[in-house]
């Protein structure tokens, strides 16, 4: 799978994962939320940073670096559990957040 492989190369942290983090999940992991007009961080999961999503939520870790299969963020995002509330998140970023997890889940 040629298209996996250059997917899996080309995912970094700074500029392919946290741009999807930011519009898509931080209003409810860590960032201000206008309509609870505060900060809110469900499950104690602070996505605004990269320590904050390894350091996973009050129930553990939420990426399981090498692994996309097995991480709860990951298979969430795949089964449109999250966001909460909204659209699914396109295919395309679906498969940046695996090829990303897959390849270590580094601080790239
Ligand atoms: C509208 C608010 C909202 C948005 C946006 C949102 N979440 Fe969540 N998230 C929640 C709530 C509420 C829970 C707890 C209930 C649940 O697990 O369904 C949760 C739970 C989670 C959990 C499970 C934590 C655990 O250990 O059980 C993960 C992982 C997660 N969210 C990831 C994401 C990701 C990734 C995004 C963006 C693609 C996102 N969330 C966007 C509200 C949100």
């Amino acid at each position: 799978m040629q298209e996996a492989h250059v997917a899996q190369e080309a995912a970094s942290f700074a500029s392919d994962i946290m741009p999807i983090f930011e519009r898509s999940c931080v209003s409810c992991h860590g960032a201000f939320n206008e309509e609870a007009d505060s900060v809110v961080t469900e499950e104690a999961l602070d996505m605004t940073t990269y320590e904050g999503v390894m350091g996973g939520s009050m129930w553990g870790t939420v990426v399981e670096p090498g692994d996309a299969a097995g991480s709860i963020l990951y298979d969430m995002v795949l089964e449109g559990d999250m966001p909460e509330d909204g659209d699914p998140l396109p295919q395309e970023e679906i498969e940046l957040i695996g090829a990303w997890i897959d390849a270590g889940a580094e601080n790239n």
